[in-house]
């Protein structure tokens, strides 16, 4: 098992361009999303599950703890053969430190970074007219709306974190816990960039050939 590891701002395009590869090549990739992970505990409706609510909802990171469990568990779930990609983890140096901890103590390999670099002008758009899946959590645009999911579900929400204020913070933690990861995968000569300002195809061609597809 390998893994790939989505890095970009909130709304770069990680989470659509996963989505986006799973469904072309099923066998091959499998999509870890820590926020989706997040947003299925939350309908478990507990006290922590409203804890939780409430620290997505204004834009903050959730503990380590948390999230390192959240997504051990969802790779218990995957074929080994597949390339799982990590799409919004790790998001800070002590979540990089843990995931090396864990490739090296289960003899996986982290096999690239791919740094999804757009300027935050552009991500407020994107931002506000997104569209998830209650089903799946899939993610589409209010401009460009199917009837149905892929998942053949009908019912679509808008995320409780995609406001204006929300969004500033999120931005704002990024730059400064998420962004350093980006020299520091460049140093271990694992880092890829895309250019995430394109379009969605335009994203998904420099993707593949990152990925030698
Ligand atoms: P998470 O769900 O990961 O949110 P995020 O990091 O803010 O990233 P997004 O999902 O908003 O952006 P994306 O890059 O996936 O964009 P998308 O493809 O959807 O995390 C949510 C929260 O959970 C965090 O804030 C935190 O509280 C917590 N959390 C998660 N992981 C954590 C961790 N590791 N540690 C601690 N806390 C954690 O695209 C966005 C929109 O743009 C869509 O509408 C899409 O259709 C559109 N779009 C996509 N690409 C293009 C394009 N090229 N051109 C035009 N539109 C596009
Ligand atoms: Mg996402």
């Amino acid at each position: 098992m390998t893994f790939l590891v989505f890095l970009g701002a909130p709304g770069s395009g990680k989470g659509t361009q996963a989505q986006n590869l799973v469904l072309t090549y099923p066998d091959m990739f499998a999509h870890i999303s820590t926020g989706d992970l997040l947003r299925q505990e939350v309908k478990k409706k507990s006290e922590a599950a409203l804890r939780l609510q409430m620290d997505i909802s204004a834009g903050n990171f959730i503990s380590d703890d948390i999230i390192f469990d959240l997504m051990e568990e969802k790779i218990k779930t995957i074929d080994d053969s597949k390339k799982i990609i990590l799409d919004g983890f790790p998001r800070t140096f002590d979540q990089a430190q843990r995931l090396l901890d864990f490739v090296k103590k289960t003899g996986k390999r982290l096999e690239k970074v791919v740094y999804f670099g757009i300027a935050d002008e552009l991500l407020f758009d994107r931002l506000s007219g997104r569209m998830t899946c209650n089903e799946c959590g899939a993610v589409y645009h209010q401009t460009a709306m199917p009837e149905r999911c892929s998942c053949g579900s009908t019912s679509f929400r808008v995320r409780a974190d995609d406001n204006e204020n929300v969004i500033r913070n999120r931005l704002e933690i990024f730059h400064a816990e998420t962004e350093p990861l980006v020299s520091y995968y460049e140093a271990q000569r694992v880092l890829f960039r895309v250019d995430a300002a394109q379009s969605i195809d335009g994203i998904k061609q420099e993707l593949l050939k990152v990925l030698g597809l």
